[in-house]
């Protein structure tokens, strides 16, 4: 099993950091292959509590060779303050590779990030205010500088003026801002090439040799399939591809070296940021899920929405990305309920929907069908094998699978990884 996809089956957040981290005992390489800091990854071990926002989840085993491929938007000063705080935590970071074609996030994409944002007001898309999506299109508009240009001075310098001339005019002229200076830009990222360098490669040959000697690669996805591009909840969606397909279009490997596509489920969803959610509980139930669930952002520190799990959505996951099995994240969360309820469909003018509709209206407006269970209030955090669950926590968990079709390998109940129950060898 060489090659192993690994996305979120949400809205992101489903938990991808600590299930990565387990998974990379296994694994010989580790690879990011899209979005940029906007993704926050936890891990929770006897030693460490890590947010990872760029440096692949496998960073804490040391036999793993962690990867940001090309399709990774990368913030220089972000990645470099990264290392640091790995480093000065004793975890070391010198087998990291970075791709020398991924995209850069520069000082301006943060400022239009912010300023379109503000632009938009009520319609505004709740953005980390990272700079990914205007790198990304900066990226497409074929006028992106990518890392290998931070390796030379002279290369470095022309894309500076000549993007920052187009850039300028509208900072100023649409959104009323200061000007950047390509000057100032050049010196700071002169700067970040130093250290980089060491880490600076050719990553898509690096895969593929990987998976030519049989070695295990795992691809970490980050956010989530209804944050895609092309397959989300347009605009209200990242501006990148979390789903499987991104894998290979991010690494550049071809789609048969995967082997296994996991989908990672969150008991119940969270979103960060605007757009639609029918199950999102904006009452007491959401409130409980919030506190119980820890769920405030990792990368921006805002409050998670939160519902209830909605099985057209992960039936949606399992098809766009092939997804060959899942594992469920935070099922201890539940503990908390005496019902609990599972969306198996939508309502939408008189017709009934069990899959993810045709129409955003629909979405936008539908009312969520629910099927109701027992819950089974009862601490299971210390609980290791399937069968010593409550049974109506086992009854929820068959549920899922009869309905999405996928089997569970693992059910996570708890942040630590020891917190975890595997139901099969991955
Ligand atoms: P990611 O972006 O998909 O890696 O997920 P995040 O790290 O942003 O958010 C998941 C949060 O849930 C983190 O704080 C994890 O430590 C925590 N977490 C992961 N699995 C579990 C679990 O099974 N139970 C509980 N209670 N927390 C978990
Ligand atoms: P991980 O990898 C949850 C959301 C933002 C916003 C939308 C667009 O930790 O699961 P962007 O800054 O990407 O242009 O914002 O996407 N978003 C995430 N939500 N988890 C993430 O990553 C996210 N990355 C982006 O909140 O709604
Ligand atoms: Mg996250």
């Amino acid at each position: 099993m060489p090659g192993i996809i690994l996305i979120g089956t949400q809205w992101g957040d489903e938990g991808k950091g600590k299930i990565t981290d387990i998974l990379a005992d296994d694994m010989d390489v580790v690879v990011r292959y899209q979005g940029g800091n906007n993704a926050g990854h936890t891990i929770v071990n006897s030693d460490h509590e890590l947010k990872l926002h760029l440096i692949p989840s496998g960073i804490l085993n040391e036999h793993v060779i962690p990867v940001i491929a090309s399709g990774v938007v990368i913030d220089p000063k972000t990645l470099l303050e990264e290392i640091d705080g790995l480093e000065a935590r004793g975890i070391p970071t010198d087998k990291l590779k970075v791709s020398s074609n991924a995209h850069l996030i520069m000082p301006y994409h943060r400022l239009l990030d912010a300023a379109t944002e503000l632009r938009l007001g009520k319609t505004k898309i709740g953005t980390t205010k990272k700079g990914v999506g205007p790198a990304y299109t900066d990226k497409s508009a074929r006028l992106g500088i990518r890392v290998q240009d931070m390796l030379d001075p002279s290369i470095l310098k022309k894309k500076l003026d000549q993007v920052t001339a187009i850039k300028n005019e509208i900072l100023t002229k649409v959104y009323g801002l200061e000007e950047v200076s390509s000057e100032e830009i050049f010196k700071e990222y002169s700067t970040y090439a130093d250290r980089l360098r060491p880490f600076i490669t050719e990553t898509s040959l690096l895969i593929n040799e990987a998976l030519d000697e049989g070695k295990k690669v795992l691809f970490e996805g980050a956010q989530g399939t209804l944050l895609d591009l092309d397959h989300g909840t347009y605009p209200f969606v990242t501006s990148s591809s979390p789903i499987a397909g991104g894998a290979c279009v991010g690494v550049g490997v071809g789609p048969l070296r995967i082997d296994k596509v996991i989908g990672i489920v969150k008991a119940y969803t969270t979103r960060v940021g605007e757009g639609p959610f029918p199950t999102e509980q904006i009452n007491e139930t959401g409130q409980i899920m919030k506190t119980e669930g820890a769920e405030i952002g990792t990368t921006t520190g805002r409050d998670r929405r939160c519902g209830w799990l909605d099985i057209p959505i992960l039936k949606y996951s399992v098809k766009v990305s092939g997804i060959s099995s899942l594992v469920m994240t935070k099922l201890d969360v539940l503990s908390a309920f005496d019902t609990i309820k599972l969306c198996v469909g939508y309502l939408f003018e008189d017709k009934e929907y069990d899959y993810f509709p045709p129409h955003q209206t629909i979405f936008h407006k539908c009312e969520p069908i629910y099927e109701e269970m027992p819950g089974w209030r009862e601490d299971i955090r210390g609980v290791r094998e399937l069968s010593k669950l409550p049974l109506a926590a086992q009854k929820y968990i068959n549920r899922v699978i009869e309905l999405s079709g996928v089997p569970f390998e693992i059910v996570s109940v708890g942040p630590k990884r020891k917190e975890t129950i595997s139901l099969a060898r991955i």
